[in-house]
């Protein structure tokens, strides 16, 4: 007698489930029943527990195998939820302190932190909010007791300040053993693009004087001074350093690039570059351990610190912190003063200064005006600054002035009280009404004329010049180059020398700029060698080694961190956040297996689709997270390096080595991660059913997100700060989602020909491994037949485990080795 299966399939009824340990089921769970004889059906058939029989024609019967339930009598349906299976024979209530989720074969134990009593299909997850809290709670606490260990600190530094050593007031800066002159000769700069922004340019700069550089705005003086300094390379001309011993001797013989000093030359910019976080203390006597000589007793470092706090008049608000637009703290007459005394600090011979003044009120002007001569009184030091509107009485406090007009040229240079002279015998008046720094700046920009006489700015250019050589030949040197009292020079012929713009001076310029920063690169890098192998000292001033400039530079990006602590809680809360937000949407996505084979035969055409697929969400899952930490990662990581370059910048041209910074910043950035990981990771579980363990799932969370932080530093480095929403956007869709290996699959990419060539980009993708470290955690526990018997779909394998997390670890270290390369290679002419 043959009957279709189909027909026995109507003939099955569903009965309630029947627990092996007696406790009734709940109404949901129910098994399959064969006919019975006692129902007067037609048809009735055996079949023995932990087995399955298609019919009563079928001979054969088939195993049931794990993740099934099949009691006597019955055909397989999935263990039910709340049950679990240990063989297909019985089904058991899940235990107390065990969650069972559908086809559970081994119950699985409950998250420490949720209760689960009998019959859980899911852990209670409510307790992972109190944990969340008592992290914050528990890193509020220490951030505090960090606070009271600074403020026993404080106490130490104000006992220090009212010392009787310090009671007088006019306590001054000693003076400094190495001082210079600087000579400048016809110095010219053409940009790449041709245009000649400073000609001809020639000078000195004398030990013990001031000299104001003055000038319309876009006349060059920061182009001077950046060319003195060697921020930018010069074009043309001729710069010379004479260096004097603690006795005004001059020490003959060390004819030197003035770059070769570079850690003697103090360099304030305009802008008041400095991380906003710490105290003024704390910044001074940072750049002091940092710059200052290691022959010099750390107590004697931090005694200097307090000298030029009090020679600034900071005292009083030496602890504030320096704030910033955002979080107010100093006013910006302090910002400025604590500015230069950065520099201050590590005892320069030389102090250029680009607009102190600027942004002022004019009495707080004058107090820096002050300042300065009194530090180029007491210490004998080289001091330069560009002064933009200064009032008659600041403008008395220097020595010499530099005039420059339109175009980068000499309008007048040398002695302060001798320019206004220097003018009148020109035909220039001074209006009485009017104060003389601003009757000066109305000349050099071609605003007022000389009384009988039709002057262009071009001919005061013309006029110093011929100026210059008639004072010359009125002195009695031979040579072309003379230095005359004020310490003047003068070459006439090449001054005049019109500047020609060829057609191809740009591309020449441009391989020029190339070839040098190729040089410069190589220089360093063998210098790097030279230092690692012979350990040599530096000739002109030993600061603090790698190591200890380490210590320093990691006790500063702690103190940041520590310092944005509100930011620091708020970020940890965002990474919950979007935690949160990923596992809301893995809500209900699981995995269930295979319908067993020969049941398929049975079934009805339109189920046959769950017969030949198990319903496999655990990959979208897997890229939910990742994306989600890749993006988070990435942006945390942008914000350690990227808002602070300026001061990277600044820190890098008075002589800080790179290796250390980085090194430092990404130590002190451990703590965030691994908090920020488990944030994310505590809230991923919320609402999503996992079957890992909850520390696989972190360390795969973890290590995620430290290769994207990896990212963000090395993103960080390249783009500038505008840029880093839609960069890391860009590459978190990139490296978190299309190079997932999902979307496309990877074994699609593997085969596909026009895809094939781009295989090598899901191998640098973090996410790639991640997903498939999850996939794996995740499957593990599963107890499909076919999950352990065939192989994986996705070109994944259950012995990937450990190479996929090897593989994340090498990514983020090669991010973190792109990061540093980046950052060393990238924008070098502001590290100078
Ligand atoms: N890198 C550069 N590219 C293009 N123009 C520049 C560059 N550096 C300076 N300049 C031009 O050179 C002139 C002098 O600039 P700057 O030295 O900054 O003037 P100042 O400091 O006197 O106001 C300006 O006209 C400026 O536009
Ligand atoms: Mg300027």
């Amino acid at each position: 007698m043959y009957f279709d299966p189909r027909v026995y399939a109507a003939l099955i009824s569903l009965q309630p489930a029947i627990p092996y340990d007696g406790i009734k089921p709940s109404g949901s769970c129910v098994y399959v029943s064969t006919p019975r004889p006692y129902e007067n059906k037609s048809v009735s058939w055996d079949c023995e527990a932990g087995y399955y029989c298609l019919g009563p024609s079928y001979s054969s019967k088939f195993l049931c195998t794990d993740g099934f339930y099949c009691p006597e009598n019955t055909q397989p349906v999935y263990c039910c939820a709340g049950y679990y299976c240990e063989n297909p024979k019985t089904i058991k209530l899940c235990p107390e302190g065990y969650f069972c989720p559908i086809g559970t074969v081994n119950p699985l134990s409950c998250h420490y932190m949720a209760s689960c009593p009998p019959g859980s299909t899911s852990a209670n997850k409510y307790l992972i909010g109190v944990l969340a809290t008592a992290i914050m709670l528990l890193i509020l606490i220490l951030f505090q007791i960090k606070k009271k260990v600074d403020e026993e600190k404080n106490k130490k530094y104000k006992r220090l300040l009212i010392e009787p050593r310090f009671e007088n007031s006019e306590k001054t800066l000693d003076r400094v053993s190495k001082t210079f002159d600087i000579e400048f000769e016809d110095l010219g700069l053409v940009l790449p693009s041709g245009i000649e922004i400073m000609k001809g340019v020639s000078g000195s700069l004398v030990h013990g004087r001031t000299c104001a550089i003055m000038g319309p705005s876009g006349s060059g003086k920061t182009t001077l001074v950046s060319l003195l300094t060697g921020k930018i390379r010069r074009t043309d001309g001729k710069i010379k350093v004479k260096k004097f011993n603690e006795n005004g001797i001059e020490v003959i013989g060390t004819s030197r690039q003035l770059d070769y000093y570079r850690k003697l030359i103090g360099f304030v910019p305009q802008e008041d570059i400095m991380l906003r976080e710490p105290t003024i203390r704390e910044i001074l006597v940072h750049s002091a351990l940092m710059r200052l000589p290691t022959e010099m007793p750390r107590e004697e470092k931090k005694q200097k610190v307090i000298d030029v706090i009090k020679f600034l008049e900071l005292s009083h608000v030496m602890d504030t912190v320096i704030g910033d637009e955002e979080s107010r703290g100093i006013s910006g007459g302090q910002r400025k003063r604590t500015n230069i005394g950065m520099e201050l600090v590590a005892e320069p011979s030389i102090l250029f200064l680009d607009g102190p003044t600027s942004g002022l009120d004019s009495a707080t002007a004058l107090e820096v005006c002050k300042l300065l001569k009194k530090v180029v009184k007491h210490q004998g030091i080289t001091v330069a600054a560009v002064i933009h509107s200064p009032s008659e009485n600041a403008f008395k406090m220097f020595d010499d002035l530099m005039l420059l007009g339109k175009g980068g040229r000499v309008v007048y240079f040398g002695p302060r009280d001798e320019a206004m002279n220097y003018f009148n015998d020109l035909g220039f008046v001074l209006p009485e009404d009017e104060s003389e720094p601003d009757f000066i700046m109305e000349i050099a920009s071609g605003r007022v004329k000389p009384k009988d006489d039709d002057l262009c700015l071009e001919d005061l250019y013309d006029l110093w010049l011929k100026f210059q050589y008639q004072k010359k030949n009125r002195a009695s040197s031979v040579d072309s180059y003379s230095v005359s009292n004020e310490g003047i020079i003068i070459n006439v012929e090449s001054s005049l020398k019109p500047g020609r713009v060829r057609f191809w001076t740009p591309i020449y310029q441009t391989i020029h700029e190339f070839y040098h920063y190729v040089i410069d690169v190589g220089s360093e890098f063998s210098y790097f060698l030279k230092g690692l192998i012979f350990w040599t000292k530096d000739p002109v001033r030993q600061t603090p080694n790698v190591f200890f400039s380490f210590i320093l530079l990691f006790k500063r990006a702690c103190l940041q961190i520590y310092r944005n602590k509100t930011r620091f809680l708020f970020d940890l809360l965002l990474h919950f956040g979007c935690g949160a937000l990923v596992s809301l949407a893995t809500n209900g996505l699981d995995y269930i297996g295979r319908a067993p084979n020969q049941l398929c035969s049975i079934a009805p055409y339109v189920e046959l689709s769950s017969c030949l697929n198990a319903r496999d969400d655990l990959q979208t899952i897997g890229v939910l997270a990742a994306l989600g930490v890749t993006f988070c990662g990435i942006n945390a990581g942008t914000t350690t390096f990227g808002y602070e370059k300026v001061v990277y910048w600044r820190d890098t041209s008075s002589g800080m080595k790179t290796g250390p910074y980085f090194l430092a910043k990404s130590i002190a950035d451990i703590p965030r991660m691994l908090i920020a990981g488990l944030m994310f990771s505590l809230a991923f579980i919320l609402f999503y059913s996992y079957r890992a363990r909850f520390g696989e799932i972190y360390v795969i969370i973890l290590l995620t997100y430290i290769a994207s932080w990896e990212l963000g530093y090395f993103l960080s480095a390249i783009f500038s700060k505008e840029k880093f929403g839609l960069v890391g956007t860009g590459f978190a869709l990139a490296f978190g989602m299309v190079l997932s290996g999902a979307t496309p699959i990877l074994d699609t990419v593997k085969e596909n020909n026009s895809l094939k060539w781009i295989y090598w980009m899901f191998d640098i993708s973090a996410s790639r491994w991640s997903v498939e470290a999850l996939y794996l955690k995740e499957l593990d526990p599963r107890k499909w037949i076919e999950i352990h018997t065939e192989s994986l779909k996705f070109t994944y394998s259950f012995d990937h485990y450990p190479k996929a997390l090897y593989n994340i670890i090498f990514i983020a270290l090669a991010w973190s080795c792109l990061a540093f390369l980046a950052m060393k290679l990238c924008n070098r002419d502001k590290q100078r």
